[in-house]
């Protein structure tokens, strides 16, 4: 088989999953869920299609308060009906973190798909409550998406982050996150970057 149609076999198979990262095994182990602040973190994850108004609500909420002002100062401006789109898409994958309340306090969403003919997980958001930043719930999250990508054949996980977006920029670095191929120039005029990190 070309390698091109092998890899869209395997981003078809694992779309087509019900719930890989539980199948897999890609959530943290119990020992690892703790935050810098002992907080016992859990995980909940599912398929756009399927998130109840309550949790589609409140996705919704946490991308505006994390990312209004983000977007209102780039080159692509806010936008919320196509972002309510993308993110309610039936390719869209969703982790959720909650606390120790049962509260939700992050999530990431993420899709399998073929990227400048690689398989990849692209992480096209990662969110994090305010009150919550910096306790390493972030990093759980990514580790999940890396661990995921490894058991599904996918040869990274992808990025898109505003060059302005330091705090989002030093996370993904720490995490050793590096400038993709697909990666606009930097004379290219333009205020985002594709980070990626390959897991094979
Ligand atoms: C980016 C984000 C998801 C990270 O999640 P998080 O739970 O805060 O991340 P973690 O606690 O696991 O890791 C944070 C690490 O990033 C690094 N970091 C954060 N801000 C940084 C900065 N300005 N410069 C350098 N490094 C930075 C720190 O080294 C920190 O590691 P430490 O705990 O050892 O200090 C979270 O800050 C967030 O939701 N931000 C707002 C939304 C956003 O910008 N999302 C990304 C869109 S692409």
């Amino acid at each position: 088989m070309a390698p091109a149609d092998q890899h869209k076999k395997v981003v078809k198979k694992a779309i087509k999953m019900k719930n890989p990262i539980e199948q897999l095994d890609c959530l943290p182990r119990h020992e690892n869920r703790q935050t810098n602040d002992g907080e016992v973190i859990s995980f909940e994850t599912h398929w756009a299609t399927h998130l109840s108004d309550s949790q589609s609500l409140w996705i919704f909420e946490l991308f505006r308060a994390n990312m209004f002002e983000f977007y209102s100062q780039s080159q692509w401006g806010w936008d919320p009906e196509s972002k309510r789109t993308e993110l309610f898409s039936t390719t869209s994958r969703y982790v959720l973190a909650k606390n120790e309340k049962g509260e939700a306090i992050g999530y990431t969403h993420y899709r399998f798909d073929v990227d400048h003919s690689s398989p990849v997980v692209y992480c096209y958001e990662i969110q994090v409550e305010e009150a919550y930043q910096q306790k390493g719930i972030g990093t759980m999250i990514l580790q999940t998406l890396e661990k995921l990508a490894k058991s599904t054949e996918m040869e990274k996980v992808m990025a898109t982050v505003f060059g302005f977006n330091h705090k989002s920029l030093g996370f993904f670095h720490k995490n050793d996150y590096t400038s993709d191929v697909s990666c606009p120039d930097e004379n290219a005029g333009l205020d985002y970057l594709i980070l990626s990190k390959r897991v094979i």
